[in-house]
């Protein structure tokens, strides 16, 4: 099936570049300091999910409550520890067919949007030289409900002066799945290795497969 939609909305993490190995090494760091064991089956649980809401995810994991007052300087540290994984990063982590695809959907007139619930987003698709391909970036910092809340994608939409049914997401958690749906958007399910629910078209590359293409 070949789709031509006015809107191609990318989730960051997963899709565009992998920074879940990072997010759970910091994530880990975090964890073992609490005395709280995380594995990386664990990190699965994170994926699409804001930064708060992973924090609280890995707590009840190991059965431990912290005063709300503390929680934000925790996070400020891993956050830190996952910074300096980013600022390493560079072109080499976009993942495979990514670029190819994005100056595909340039040359062809297509509004190019990024829907993360990352407030790193921007710094990362810097680091890896993707901005530039970017019409409108809706990222953790400018909403205010997590995915699965739909909200993240249809303010994309709305920037772009599009309608949600005019609109293809591509994710790779289900989270973000859900939320596309929630928007009454297309989704393209990006699989690795978990399994996801709910997506219209599967892709588990880029490279290796277009039938969204343009
Ligand atoms: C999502 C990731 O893109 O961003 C989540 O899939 C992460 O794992 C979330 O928790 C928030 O990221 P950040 O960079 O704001 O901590
Ligand atoms: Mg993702």
């Amino acid at each position: 099936m070949r789709w031509s939609m006015k809107g191609y909305i990318f989730d960051l993490d997963g899709v565009l570049v992998d920074t879940a190995k990072y997010h759970f090494l910091a994530w880990k760091r975090l964890a073992s300091q609490l005395g709280i064991d995380f594995t990386i089956e664990d990190n699965e649980k994170l994926k699409g999910v804001s930064r708060k809401d992973s924090f609280e995810i890995i707590l009840s994991l190991g059965g431990r409550e912290i005063p709300d007052s503390e929680k934000e300087g925790l996070m400020d540290f891993k956050n830190k520890w996952y910074l300096d994984y980013v600022h390493s990063m560079d072109h080499s982590e976009i993942l495979e067919g990514v670029e190819d695809y994005l100056k595909h959907l340039k040359e062809k007139g297509a509004i190019i949007i990024l829907g993360s619930s990352s407030k790193n987003a921007r710094l990362i698709l810097e680091k890896v030289k993707l901005i530039n391909y970017f019409d409108y970036i809706v990222d953790g910092n400018i909403i205010n409900k997590a995915k699965p809340d739909p909200e993240v994608f249809l303010k994309g939409a709305s920037l772009a002066g599009i309608n949600p049914n005019e609109c293809i997401v591509f994710e790779d958690a289900q989270a973000g799945i859900d939320a596309a749906k929630a928007a009454g958007m297309k989704v393209a399910g990006v699989v690795h290795s978990s399994e996801l629910n709910g997506y219209d078209v599967e892709i588990r590359t880029f490279k290796s497969e277009t039938p969204y293409l343009l």
